[in-house]
């Protein structure tokens, strides 16, 4: 707790341009939740070193995933935005949780096996413990609720694991967080292939709408979209093409599954793949403008950057000193 609220903390990497999935499946959440929690929303800059990075590339996407935080309505005054790697805490804490960490339980990391494959000239120690680091941004902050996607769940899991582990020896030092899975929205999938979820990563451009992609891209994406032979708007698990635009439209406009059925009853998947698609450019063409506007206003985001990376670090310096304290370090002489 801090003050009378309960503690969430979440991240998103500055890696990929981030898509349509990534803002309806978190951003929004986030920022529906920042009025009843103390937030603290980190842009995990040290988990994205864990493939290669080009250092340019990724200083520059940081302060633009920053700057969107800010731009998708979350408030700096409010909520703790800041850099992972401006807070030293989350290395350290990362060491120790190490050391209560078995490398069976990190061998069964999905994502991990997943990343190997891909990253197989670089399987290093750092994606092995990507999720101790995980655990580790949780935990300092004493994290009460972490709002994630269903493929962060098994690192959720891991991050309780080894909180309740520390605390069985220690005492109660860590807060055991939950993890909280928006409701519906949460998981858009590809507009190409709506088995698949939609990624920063697909190589398919028309896969994903991505938040910075100008109108007439939008629509385009959109009549593109797979949809299948049925010909009418319905909620169905047979037309998964279908189903996915509409959780994109009811996200967007905040119609029911059944109020869009009957909107577009006996009307055509061409005039309903038009809606969708404006109803996403009302929602986007606000926030690019005023990620611009932001974006040119470097003294004010300077300022964020540097306000709350003071604010975070305060708040893990007191998990991270008790933590210290437990397991042994000597007492700072002062
Ligand atoms: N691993 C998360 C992802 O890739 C990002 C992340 C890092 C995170 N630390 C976190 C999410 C702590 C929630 C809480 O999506």
């Amino acid at each position: 707790m801090i003050g009378d609220k309960k503690v969430l903390f979440s991240g998103m990497q500055a890696t990929g341009n981030l898509t349509l999935g990534n803002y309806l499946g978190a951003l929004q959440n986030w920022v529906k939740l920042s009025d009843e929690y103390e937030c603290f929303y980190s842009v995990v800059d040290l988990h994205s070193i864990t493939v290669r990075q080009d250092p340019a590339e990724l200083r520059s996407r940081a302060r633009k995933l920053l700057t969107l935080y800010i731009a998708a309505g979350l408030d700096p005054e409010k909520n703790c935005i800041y850099y992972q790697s401006h807070v030293s805490g989350h290395c350290e804490l990362a060491w120790i949780l190490n050391c209560f960490t078995y490398m069976g339980e990190l061998n069964r990391m999905t994502q991990f096996k997943d990343k190997s494959a891909k990253h197989a000239d670089n399987i290093n120690a750092g994606l092995f413990t990507y999720p101790v680091l995980m655990a580790a941004d949780i935990l300092l902050y004493q994290a009460d609720v972490v709002p994630v996607g269903k493929d962060q769940l098994q690192h959720l899991e891991i991050t309780r694991d080894i909180a309740q582990r520390f605390n069985a020896i220690y005492g109660d030092v860590f807060t055991i967080p939950e993890p909280y899975l928006g409701k519906s929205g949460a998981k858009i999938m590809s507009l190409q292939d709506p088995a698949k979820k939609m990624s920063k990563s697909d190589e398919n451009v028309n896969a994903s709408i991505y938040l910075m992609d100008d109108p007439d891209t939008i629509m385009r994406k959109f009549k593109r979209a797979v949809t299948d032979s049925e010909g009418c708007v319905r909620y169905s698990e047979s037309q998964p093409g279908i189903m996915n635009l509409m959780d994109i439209y009811s996200a967007c406009t905040g119609k029911s599954a059944a109020e869009i059925e009957k909107e577009f009853d006996g009307k055509g998947y061409g005039d309903f793949k038009m809606a969708v698609g404006e109803s996403v450019v009302s929602v986007l063409k606000p926030l690019q403008d005023r990620f611009e506007d932001l974006q040119k206003d470097k003294a004010y985001i300077d300022g964020i950057i540097k306000n709350n990376a003071e604010k975070a670090e305060y708040y893990s310096l007191k998990t991270l000193r008790k933590v210290q304290k437990k397991v042994g370090f000597p007492e700072r002489i002062r």
